[in-house]
Formats: C-alpha cells, sequence, structure tokens
C-alpha cells in the first residue's frame, strides 16, 4: 500500500534514501570505501568502446552515465534512444560492450537493441530493477539496483538507484584503466556512501519546493536549463513535469539558450535552472541573467554559494546540501522529481496514473 502517503510517487520519493543506500551496499566494500561490482564478462581496461541505450528517465540516466564515464575512466561512450539505436546503422567495436538501462527490463525497444547488438557480437550488460525480467534473462552481466517495487507511472527512485550503479561501474572502469588511483577511488565512494544522508536531506526542501511549484503550476510552457552533467538532470525535470502536470517543459544545456529558444521567454515562461556552483556556474548564471533581462521569472536548484551568487538573479531559491560534484547528478534528481509532483497536486492530475501513460511499455 500507500503507507500513508497521498500517492505511490510521494512514497517513492521518499524511498530514495533507501534506494540508492541499499543499491550500494550491494555493489561497494563501505569499510574500504571501494567499489565491490560483480566480475565484469569482458576486461574493462581494454574496452574499444562502449554503448549505452534505454528509453525515458532511464535514458537520462545513460546521458550521466556517459559523462562519468568520460571523464574518470576516459572511455569512449556513444549514447541514444532505443527506438533510435534500434534503426540506426551503427559501425561496432569489436570486441564492444552495450550497456542498457531498464526499470523494468521490459521496454519493448531497449530489448530489442540488446538483441540487435548482442546478435553483432557485443557484450550485453543490463542495469535493472527487475532482475528476472526478459533482458535479465538475456544479458551477459546484470547489474540490480535495490529500489524495490516501482508503482508509479513517473520514475523516482529507480532513477537514482541507476546513478548509483552508473557511478560505481564508471568508478570501476576508471580503476581498470588506471585513470584514478585508490586515493581518488576511495574519496569517490565515500561520496557515494554519505548519499543516503545527503538524499534525506534533500526530501526536506519541501517548503521551498512548493514555493517553486506556485509558479510553475501557472504556467503553460516551462523551461529548464542545466550544463554538463546537470542537463540530463534538467531532461529529467521536463520529463517528469510533463508527464504528471501536463505542462509543456522543454530541457535546453544552458548555452544553447542563445540559439534559438530565447525566443520563447517572456514573463509567462518561468526558467528552472539545475544550478550547482562549479566551474560551470558563471557561465550558467549569466545565461540566466540574460533570461532574466527579457522578463523571465528564475527558479533555481543550488547549493549555499551558488545561492548567494543568484541573489538578485533567481526568484525562488532551492538550496541544496554542499557534496562532492561527482554525485551532483543524483542528489539533484530528487528535488527537480519532487517539483513536478508538487505542481501536480497543485493541478489536481492522476499522479501515478497519467493520461495516455503505461508504466512499462512494452510494444515498439
Ligand atoms: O522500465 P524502463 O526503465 O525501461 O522504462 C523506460 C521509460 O519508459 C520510463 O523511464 C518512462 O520515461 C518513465 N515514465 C519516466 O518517468
Amino acid at each position: 500500500g500507500k503507507d500513508g502517503y497521498r500517492h505511490y510517487m510521494e512514497k517513492e520519493l521518499h524511498e530514495h534514501p533507501v534506494a540508492i543506500g541499499q543499491t550500494l551496499q550491494r555493489i561497494t566494500d563501505p569499510a574500504a570505501k571501494k567499489i565491490a561490482l560483480p566480475a565484469l564478462p569482458f576486461d574493462a581496461a581494454s574496452v574499444p568502446r562502449l554503448t549505452i541505450s534505454a528509453c525515458g528517465s532511464a535514458f537520462y540516466a545513460g546521458m550521466v552515465g556517459r559523462y562519468w564515464l568520460e571523464s574518470l575512466a576516459r572511455l569512449p561512450v556513444d549514447i541514444d534512444v532505443a527506438s533510435e539505436l534500434r534503426y540506426r546503422d551503427l559501425p561496432l567495436a569489436d570486441d564492444g560492450v552495450a550497456l542498457f538501462i531498464s526499470q523494468s527490463g521490459e521496454t519493448a525497444d531497449t530489448l530489442g537493441v540488446l538483441r540487435r547488438l548482442k546478435e553483432a557480437g557485443q557484450k550485453i550488460v543490463s542495469v535493472l530493477n527487475v532482475e528476472h525480467s526478459t533482458m535479465g534473462r538475456e544479458s551477459d552481466l546484470v547489474l540490480g539496483m535495490v529500489a524495490g517495487p516501482e508503482i508509479s507511472v513517473a520514475s523516482t527512485k529507480a532513477f537514482t538507484a541507476q546513478l548509483s550503479v552508473l557511478a560505481a561501474l564508471s568508478i570501476e572502469f576508471a580503476r581498470s584503466r588506471g585513470t584514478i588511483d585508490s586515493q581518488r577511488e576511495e574519496s569517490l565512494t565515500s561520496s557515494l556512501l554519505d548519499l543516503p544522508s545527503r538524499a534525506a536531506e534533500a526530501l526536506t526542501r519541501g517548503d521551498a519546493i512548493r514555493d517553486l511549484a506556485r509558479i510553475v503550476a501557472e504556467a503553460r510552457d516551462v523551461l529548464y536549463l542545466g550544463r554538463g552533467i546537470c542537463t540530463p538532470i534538467a531532461h529529467e525535470g521536463a520529463l517528469k513535469l510533463k508527464e504528471i502536470s501536463y505542462i509543456h517543459a522543454e530541457a535546453y544545456p544552458a548555452g544553447e539558450l542563445k540559439h534559438g529558444p530565447i525566443s520563447l521567454i517572456d514573463r509567462t515562461v518561468p526558467v528552472v535552472a539545475i544550478a550547482p556552483s562549479g566551474i560551470l556556474f558563471d557561465k550558467t548564471a549569466s545565461n540566466l541573467q540574460e533570461a532574466k533581462a527579457r522578463g523571465a521569472r528564475i527558479l533555481a536548484f543550488t547549493d549555499s554559494k551558488g545561492a548567494k551568487q543568484l541573489e538578485g538573479i533567481a526568484e525562488h531559491i532551492v538550496v541544496m546540501p554542499d557534496v562532492d560534484p561527482f554525485v551532483i547528478p543524483i542528489l539533484y534528481a530528487i528535488p527537480v522529481q519532487m517539483l513536478a509532483y508538487e505542481v501536480a497536486l497543485l493541478k489536481g492530475t492522476d499522479v501515478d496514473q497519467p493520461r495516455n501513460l503505461a508504466k512499462s511499455v512494452t510494444v515498439e
């Protein structure tokens, strides 16, 4: 049941800390602060290329995974949504590895790509919540998330659990490829192990998130902006808003604003920024300033340092806990999903069963 929560989505949002914690428990050695994944069915040091495919939220998790694998493990990564990759005539590397991400393990397009790439001789690794699924049976290796059942059509805790597995896999690849030393592995692993507490802290930001929700709920169109590893989180936020509140939302890398979407901006189009402080912060802040100058109301997710710099630009700010930059996408996914939930509450939609959508999309 819903354990006293109003919707499964609300319950499942509150399960982020447990889903992350249980997932990490399976794939880390907390005492040694090391990653402890099952043996990989290939030599991670010599993998020439990784192809990632998934749909919806799982695809955005894959986009985050690409940033980690490229920057930490120096691994060339190709990624595309399954419905596209399925029909792309892509040149594959011999000894290549294909990585699939799916909550259900049954999504038709993802399974279609899996079968095609397996046929083409790629080693198949799947990150799944339902391990005893069709994808599970057809993979060379299943990396399980331990998120527990996810009932709400809008994915929540499965997303952060997917990211937790991808983060661990990236560290594992980096270690095998000699691109990080053991000290760095320990500090990255610690930042992951610290996440359940930080996630619990994020769940306390409801009041601030409701300030944003009241503005978003009045809008017909919303723009979500991020940069770098936060761009996929902007996409996740926009997808979730569309799914459950039926408000049109688009996500853009903040730097693309002036190449088109800025023409949409006026006071009726709120801009939601995923903008933690860090090397890309100043660039995002100046994009937000440009949007504000054209009348946009700016709503931001950032940390205490970023909040100081966005004073005078952002109308409302959700101040997130300070964490290692490595885990930022995992942490920031939580309030972004909460925002969509709060907006859906204000709109009075059928949060757990949004129109036209199914939990598991088993037809092409
Ligand atoms: O079961 P899967 O993870 O393969 O499902 C993929 C997408 O259908 C899914 O993430 C969908 O986008 C969600 N409704 C997002 O909230």
